[in-house]
């Protein structure tokens, strides 16, 4: 997590930084703050809070660290940093950029230094007070003891790495360097950004797309010397590298809201046009086969597939749970589903023969890409489905599938996302399935057929969104929630309690309502309503029975399920249809309410919908 973008050219530089640092406060918004060199000064200016704090500071006082030294043609040169608190709470004085004890050299930095403690320990021995409780600072120091020593600022930094165990990308500010940015990177996202006579940096690309049309990734222990006429790179033992310099991918404005109050609301409005859009490319009627035509997956392989291994977080786990149901259903192939930073405790029971899916939204999330290297080291073949083309997943994964057409999601909660990777699951569920051919499995047409009027219905009950608020906001101040389902919906009741708790901070669990009864059913009163995923089809009497036991505990009850449906009607107190649809197509329906339940409530309760607190969108640490 955290941000960081960088400049160096003729231009003003605090709109160049703060227009940077808005498009990274996805990676994390507990401070913020810049550093600028003015050809004799090297400040610092950073607050903790929102952006919008240091953007009100510098609205107030920009005179100190404007950049301007008076002269006419003058080169402004500076870094800027998005924290989210892993080392030391948010405050002022943890907030980035860091220097080091004699104000010369400035750090920011996204990662984390596993063996900061040590490090620190052999600096205050030998007399180096320290500031703050963050792992960055012990890097600035470090690097301002090794410059003492042998005055070279790039065997400085090769020095300095050399001595750091876990993640960083850096950006370095010197003051004996004016005009330079210094930049390495290992195990977290660093991007450079090439224009004319001024160069850039920051964390991802979609930021750099804002100001230059090329750029280059650095690469693990590379190093990069940015100034306003070149970049020149190195490794992290000093000699000279080349690098491939790629077109940048030009995102659409991503930061405009459409009209919506929150980028969450727009994002939820939008999923019937992404799974339309993803329906349009990858299964355009339903007479077609599923065009996955870049995957090289040889049917060989898909025949002798010995086992499914889902690996993601969060909401991505999520709809890794619901593609378990369909894979199964339609390859037979057994399918798991772990939480990647628990794979990173289990014994990888793997073979060459498996194949792991890997679900990741941002690409970025670092317990899934360990859990990933670790999956595939046993010969297993990695698919991967993320929405960032230029993300290390979708660097990773020879075989691919992009949900980049759902376009960027602002909102730390994920949404759209969600929707679109489900899409992309049964998509590849169907590919499978048809490689497979077998009899029993051949009769896919009625499957795509529905699958192809899922935009329509989603687009239905997006239009209820009113009454969904006017139904859900009779709860809004209750305790805590439990959701429940079963099959195909459980994962919907997981993501559902996960999407209230992170938008509103009530506490909220899901639950398989079978496992009510075996225990969580003591937390049930008349302060804790029951929403229940009960959609007919297999699971229907079994969730309606659990409903009832609920019920009896005085419990407010909720029903999301299809239009019609009156027996749902007699028992629970409130009712969120969704248009009718088959039990396997549900998840793509049952979740709207869910997302729309926790986002009215969020915003009832004056929370901070997109961008709740402690959170990032992206978590690039373990
Ligand atoms: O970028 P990823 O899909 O890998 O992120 C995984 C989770 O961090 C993410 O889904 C998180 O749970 C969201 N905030 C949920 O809304």
């Amino acid at each position: 997590m955290c941000g960081i973008v960088g400049y160096v050219g003729n231009k003003e530089i605090i709109p160049i930084l703060l227009e940077g640092l808005h498009s990274l406060e996805y990676r994390g918004y507990d401070s913020s703050g810049i550093a600028i060199h003015d050809g004799k000064v090297l400040s610092v200016l950073k607050s903790v809070g929102k952006l919008s704090k240091l953007e009100e500071i510098l609205k107030n006082d920009a005179g100190s660290v404007n950049g301007k030294n008076g002269k006419n043609e003058h080169v402004y040169c500076g870094i800027g940093h998005t924290r989210w608190a892993t080392h030391g709470e948010p405050s002022d004085i943890n907030a980035h950029p860091h220097f080091d004890s004699d104000e010369k050299i400035a750090v920011v930095h996204n990662g984390i230094i596993r063996n900061y403690q040590e490090v620190k320990d052999k600096l205050v021995k030998s007399g180096i007070k320290f500031l703050t409780q963050t792992d960055t600072e012990v890097i600035v120091q470090l690097i301002a003891k090794y410059l003492k020593e042998n005055n070279s600022v790039l065997s400085t930094i090769c020095k300095t790495v050399s001595d750091l165990e876990g993640s960083y990308a850096l950006a370095i500010l010197f003051k004996e360097k004016p005009d330079k940015i210094y930049a390495v990177r290992k195990e977290s996202p660093l991007v450079i950004g090439l224009g004319e006579k001024e160069n850039y940096l920051a964390s991802d690309s979609p930021t750099l797309s804002r100001f230059v049309d090329k750029i280059v990734r650095l690469g693990d222990n590379e190093i990069a010397e940015v100034t306003k006429e070149k970049v020149e790179f190195f490794n992290t033992k000093g000699e000279k590298i080349n690098k491939t310099v790629q077109k940048v991918i030009k995102s659409k404005d991503f930061l405009d809201k459409r009209g919506f109050k929150h980028y969450l609301e727009k994002e939820i409005n939008e999923q019937s046009e992404v799974i339309s859009n993803l329906l349009n490319e990858f299964l355009p009627s339903s007479d077609s086969k599923v065009k996955f035509d870049h995957l090289k997956l040889k049917p060989e392989f898909l025949k002798n597939i010995d086992r499914i291994l889902i690996l993601a977080c969060g909401t991505a786990y999520h709809s890794g749970l619901i593609a378990k149901y369909v894979f199964e259903n339609l390859t037979s192939i057994p399918t798991e589903v772990q939480f990647a930073s628990e794979y990173l405790n289990i014994k990888p029971l793997l073979s060459e023969k498996s194949l792991v899916i890997g679900i990741s939204q941002s690409g970025e999330t670092a317990d899934t890409l360990t859990a990933i290297k670790r999956a595939v080291s046993c010969g297993a073949t990695l698919v991967g489905i993320t929405n960032r083309a230029d993300s290390a997943l979708a660097d990773l994964s020879k075989e691919r599938l992009l949900i980049s057409k759902a376009g960027l999601e602002v909102s730390v909660a994920a949404t759209k996302t969600f929707t679109a990777q489900i899409t992309m699951l049964y998509l590849l569920a169907i590919y499978i399935s048809e490689i497979l051919g077998s009899t029993e499995r051949n009769n896919l047409k009625p499957l795509k057929q529905e699958l192809r009027l899922i935009p329509r219905l989603v687009d239905q009950t997006l239009t209820r969104a009113e009454y969904y608020q006017e139904q859900v906001l009779k709860y809004a101040n209750k305790r805590d929630f439990v959701f429940i389902g079963r099959g195909i919906n459980y994962p919907i009741a997981l993501e559902a309690a996960l999407k209230l708790k992170e938008l509103s901070y009530i506490h909220a669990s899901g639950y398989a309502s079978g496992e009510m009864k075996h225990g969580p059913i003591a937390v049930l009163d008349p302060n804790v309503p029951v929403v229940s995923i009960i959609v007919p089809g297999e699971t229907y009497d079994r969730v309606f029975q659990n409903s009832l036991e609920a019920k009896s505990r005085s419990a407010p009850m909720i029903a999301v399920t299809v239009d019609g449906d009156k027996k749902a009607e007699s028992i629970f107190d409130t009712v969120l249809h969704v248009p009718p649809v088959t039990e396997v197509m549900s998840p793509f329906l049952t979740v709207i309410p869910m997302q729309f339940l926790a986002y009215y409530i969020a915003e009832h309760l004056g929370r901070d919908v997109d961008q709740p607190r402690n959170l990032a969108k992206s978590v690039t640490v373990e």
